[in-house]
């Protein structure tokens, strides 16, 4: 399937649909009795985020793991052909990532943005092993911002203080960062759950993949794992055209307003809250996060 076959069908921005509480894009919630009949395999492997909190760089590690660290095979196609995204689909529900799955044989590697208590059953019946990742919710935030303002499939984002509002309230898509990350930590010792942070892969990025190579049952060499934190740094992964989402048209990602693989550093925030906003913030995150102690930071 070409890109434009996958693109086709996106004519305006989305508006957001409630699916049991959870806002999602409106061809999402249209389709949603798809996503709920999904059959996984147990080889699968499902890789879980709230939005903008380094999928595609976990994708990008988990595909050179499958492929002991060949580059050439992991160029084969853009990332969102290699690793469907599961609940995504256009407004013709043709074109979405459930059909691209029923085409692939297993071990599928699988992205999701969907909080845990709405990923398929069948996900747990095969018993699949689960990458979930977190970044802190800042630098998250401001990423969603600027990608939403790039995304003409995502609702307008319009200005920061209000954007930053909907985002402490969980009303953008996918709904609340809170519940999301509290979500999986809760049931991470449960339900094989391998949990990161992007800020830990940012900083230790050899000793994160060994985790996720050790998660995922493979032994690869240290010399192996080096080249894959190589091919999966910032800057190897913007040049690459197979990682950077550069072949999604410019009628659905308006590069002059912003990149896919825009910044990737931890600490952004601080170019964007004001002093009052982070004092708010700061507020508001020690009420949300009282029943869950999870480590995040905010800078490394
Ligand atoms: S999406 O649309 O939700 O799937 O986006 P996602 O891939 O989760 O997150 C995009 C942000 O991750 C950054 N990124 C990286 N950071 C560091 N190293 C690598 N290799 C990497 N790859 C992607 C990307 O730049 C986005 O963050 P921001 O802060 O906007 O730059």
């Amino acid at each position: 399937m070409g890109s434009e076959d996958r693109t086709q069908g996106w004519e305006t921005r989305c508006s957001l649909q409630d699916v049991q509480g959870i806002p999602l894009l409106g061809p999402i919630a249209t389709h949603w009795k798809r996503v709920e009949t999904f059959k996984a395999f147990p080889e699968d492997v499902i890789i879980a985020t709230y939005p903008k909190a380094g999928t595609t760089w976990t994708q990008e590690i988990v595909d050179l793991i499958f492929n002991h660290g060949d580059a050439d095979k992991v160029r084969r196609a853009p990332t969102h052909f290699r690793m469907p995204f599961l609940e995504m689909t256009a407004p013709n529900p043709t074109l979405s990532g459930l059909t691209q799955l029923e085409t692939m044989e297993p071990p599928r590697i699988i992205k999701t943005h969907l909080p845990i208590q709405l990923l398929p059953n069948t996900i747990w019946e095969a018993g699949c092993k689960i990458i979930y990742v977190a970044r802190n919710p800042k630098d998250s935030v401001v990423s969603y911002f600027h990608f939403d303002h790039m995304n003409l499939i995502q609702p307008e984002p319009g200005p920061w203080p209000q954007y930053l509002d909907r985002f402490m309230k969980g009303k953008l898509g996918w709904g609340s960062w809170y519940d999301h990350v509290k979500g999986y930590w809760k049931e991470k010792e449960k339900k094989n759950i391998l949990y990161l942070f992007y800020e830990d892969m940012k900083e230790y990025p050899f000793r994160e993949i060994q985790k996720i190579m050790e998660f995922l049952g493979y032994q690869l060499s240290g010399e192996v794992v080096g080249k894959i934190a190589q091919l999966t740094s910032f800057a190897a992964m913007q040049g690459n055209p197979m990682a950077n989402y550069s072949s999604v048209p410019d009628t659905i990602f308006n590069r002059q307003a912003s990149q896919f693989l825009r910044k990737g550093e931890v600490g952004d925030w601080q170019n964007h809250f004001s002093a009052e906003e982070d004092a708010a913030f700061e507020a508001h995150y020690i009420t949300a996060m009282a029943d869950c102690s999870i480590p995040f930071r905010f800078l490394i």
